[in-house]
């Protein structure tokens, strides 16, 4: 029998030299167009050595009076009518043939282009992406005349429009940039603020709480900047109806307008128009009983400081069975409005109180040098929205730095794999914690004259 620290060399051996066929076996036909093999699939922003600079700017994202005199009239019942990485040198050409029997093509039944297949027109909301150590990105209007500026860079806006989403264009100093039609979330988190937002992940999960669909009469408060609006207005669909109120009228000013610009930048790009359904009221909830006499609400979402004013006025016009769902940051907060619910006697059962958690994972490509670490990460290749520059380079380069002592005692490869991949040091914080409250009807033998 072979001594164990045989065995353990022997193992070792073998696996450095699997470890070299792999890369040999992969990298060889890559190496041919000056890329590593996972530099395609990280091709968002692409960047040839001769174009790394550093400190790039960051996108931008704005940063609030008493309720006015005016008072809206009562709602009818009725509806209204309804860096480093990437791709600079690809070839021309048709893509590779795929191997192997290929399925029956499926019939077009479209006659008119998707809008993935509408290029970009003047007047529409672009996102432009570009990538060093971080995703950067930037939201911008595609003007007839002019360019789109990032930092020291520009691109002219006749070289973006006509383009597919998804084109790379390099902008005047080489740098790369990917223009991409805007998500309704990408929207959200770039919009001009008046006040934080829901966050998306937090605002799917209320969806889901809320179970509307389209057709469905919602209440929302406050609009806040109108981010869960457009979300609230997207479940609905035209047949159905938003109803959101704000105190402040300069928040009530900017989700109008954050509503327009994107129902604006949809028309140009779609053929179907964003649904019209949502109505913004500039008024404090607790006085808006009159304005909602007529209404029954199928669901209800509150983001605000003290929603029970809120719940208190809204709770006769939630449907039986119809659910409230509420976004509050703090603990303590979900704890108080859940002992007024109890104080108030209001027929509302706490089902779930959620916090949205998201981890970030990245796959990067490791660091092929005489040392063989493949540990040492390329922190070129961290897939992270950046939305704030300066501060995230900071703290990546020094995670980076610890990364680099830290393998400076690693003699020995992970594995066969050039890649490492884990949890992204950067996670997001607490957003918030999501409460859903069900209107049920007591039971007459329980209740006395309870409703
Ligand atoms: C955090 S913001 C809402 C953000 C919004 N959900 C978004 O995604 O953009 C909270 C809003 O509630 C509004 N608000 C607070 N108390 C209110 C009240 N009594 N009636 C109406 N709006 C109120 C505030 O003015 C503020 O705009």
């Amino acid at each position: 029998m072979l001594p164990a620290v045989c065995c353990r060399s022997l193992l070792l051996q073998r696996l450095l030299r699997l470890r070299s066929r792999l890369a040999v076996g992969i990298r060889s036909p890559l190496r041919d167009f000056g890329h590593e093999p996972f530099e395609g699939a990280q091709s968002l922003g692409g960047q040839s050595s001769a174009s790394r600079e550093a400190g790039e700017g960051t996108c931008e994202a704005a940063p609030s009076l008493p309720p006015g005199p005016e008072s809206p009239p009562s709602l009818p019942p009725h509806l209204p009518d309804p860096g480093v990485l990437g791709p600079p040198q690809l070839p021309d050409g048709p893509p590779p043939r795929e191997h192997g029997p290929s399925p029956p093509a499926l019939a077009q039944t479209q006659t008119r282009p998707t809008s993935t297949e509408v290029p970009f027109r003047v007047g529409e909301l672009v996102l432009a992406e570009t990538r060093k150590k971080n995703v950067e990105v930037k939201l911008f209007t595609l003007g007839s005349v002019g360019y789109f500026r990032k930092s020291r860079r520009s691109i002219p806006f006749s070289e973006i429009e006509g383009k597919l989403p998804g084109q790379l264009l390099r902008s005047s100093s080489g740098k790369q940039f990917m223009m991409k039609r805007p998500s309704l979330e990408d929207y959200v988190l770039l919009m001009k603020r008046a006040t934080a937002i829901a966050s998306p992940k937090d605002i799917n999960m209320i969806l889901l709480m809320m179970n509307i669909h389209p057709g469905d009469t919602v209440l929302e408060t406050g609009s806040g900047s109108g981010g869960m609006s457009l979300f609230l207005s997207k479940a609905v669909g035209p047949q159905g109806r938003v109803i959101s109120f704000d105190i402040r009228k300069e928040h009530h000013e900017q989700a109008k307008e954050n509503y327009k610009h994107w129902r604006d930048s949809w028309k140009i790009s779609h053929e179907e128009e964003w649904p019209d359904n949502v109505e913004f009221i500039h008024k404090d909830i607790s006085g808006a009983a009159e304005d909602i006499k007529s209404l029954t609400f199928d669901a209800v979402a509150l983001d605000m400081l003290n929603p029970l004013i809120a719940l208190l006025v809204v709770y006769p016009h939630l449907k039986q069975g119809g659910v409230c769902a509420v976004y509050l940051v703090s603990i303590t907060q979900v704890i108080q409005l859940v002992d007024g619910i109890r104080m108030y006697g209001l027929a509302l059962s706490c089902e779930k109180i959620s916090e949205v958690i998201v981890r970030d994972w990245v796959v990067c490509l490791a660091k092929q040098n005489s040392r063989i670490s493949a540990r040492e990460v390329e922190s070129k290749t961290n897939t992270e929205l950046q939305l704030s520059s300066e501060e995230n380079t900071a703290a990546e380069d020094e995670m980076s730095q610890e990364e680099s002592n830290e393998d400076s005692h690693s003699a020995l490869p992970d594995g066969p794999l050039p890649y490492v991949a884990k949890p992204s040091h950067k996670q997001k914080s607490h957003t918030a914690f999501l409460v859903k409250l069900r209107k049920f009807k007591f039971h007459p033998s329980i209740s006395g004259d309870r409703q």
